[in-house]
């Protein structure tokens, strides 16, 4: 059993000093061992130490914990070096989460990572949204890292020509210290392959955490990060509300064409068609995917 399932009532912040079942009350050190389990003194076992719970590796980068399930996982600071040249320089460890949204998803997850990455349709389904500042046909996308992508969406000519002339654009919240005049420029869309995704401009980070359940279910985590700076800002509270409710809007146009696409590769229709350049995170993904397949059938 989950020791610490979410429907329990675990307080979100705190400190502890060890974990207890809700279950049948065993209590589990900080370090997973068995400390103690009720009406067991009968059962040398208990003390044993192969019925603590499960050790996995974990790994802090650019403040994010990640777990390697697999064990044999190359480290992420080896996987996602080539992000830190450009990801690096939003210090995403010293940034503040300020929302977070929860959505299901009856679609696979893979349909959501091509969704993110690709900016062909902004000139489809965010064509009032995102077409006019971050026009699809300017978008343009790294060469291709085994771990990771990274697709740059460059702002519209009329409001880069505004950030050249001192005036920046679409900054909500304070820009995040430390960034180059070119980053004012864009806004930039990561996969930390597979799961993990970032779209980030000069003043926020969105990040996606993404749960594959089943073939056509998964669950994403919306996480909005500042820099803890915005907050000195007198409008700070309706700023914050105004961007959440943004970051909901664009998102749920995003997930009724998730969901329809998973219609149509349901469909006994479904042909794979011609992808357009600017679908080029798509390639790189499919390529991404064949690696993975290719060494779990090596291995
Ligand atoms: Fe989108």
């Amino acid at each position: 059993m989950d020791v610490m399932p979410p429907e329990f009532g675990h307080l979100s912040e705190g400190n502890c000093t060890q974990y207890q079942c809700p279950y049948h009350h065993w209590v589990y050190g900080l370090d997973g061992a068995l400390k103690g389990a009720p009406f067991m003194k009968d059962h040398p076992e208990v003390a044993e130490k192969s019925l603590g719970l499960h050790e996995f590796t974990s790994a802090v980068w650019q403040g994010f914990v990640f777990v390697n399930l697999s064990g044999d996982a190359q480290p992420v600071s080896e996987q996602f070096a080539g992000l830190n040249t450009h990801l690096g320089r939003w210090k995403m460890a010293d940034l503040t989460m300020v929302a977070d949204i929860g959505w299901d998803c009856p679609f696979n997850w893979k349909v959501l990572v091509e969704n993110f990455m690709e900016p062909y349709h902004h000139a489809g389904a965010h064509h009032t949204l995102f077409q006019p500042i971050m026009p699809a046909q300017g978008c343009w996308t790294d060469e291709e890292g085994e771990h990771f992508q990274v697709c740059h969406l460059p702002l519209s000519e009329q409001l880069q020509r505004k950030v050249k002339a001192g005036q920046p654009q679409l900054l909500s919240f304070a820009p995040i210290p430390g960034l180059l005049e070119s980053d004012f420029l864009e806004w930039t869309a990561y996969l930390a392959a597979p799961t993990t995704l970032w779209f980030v401009a000069a003043d926020r980070v969105y990040w996606y955490r993404l749960q594959p359940l089943a073939a056509g279910l998964m669950q994403i985590r919306t996480t909005l990060l500042v820099h803890p700076g915005s907050a000195d800002s007198e409008n700070y509270p309706q700023t914050l509300a105004d961007e959440v409710e943004m970051m909901r809007t664009f998102h749920l146009e995003d997930m009724e064409m998730c969901g329809a696409v998973q219609s149509g590769l349901g469909s006994t229709a479904y042909t794979p068609g011609p992808l357009c350049s600017l679908e080029q995170p798509i390639w790189l993904f499919q390529r991404y995917l064949a690696r993975q397949i290719r060494q779990a059938q090596l291995a």
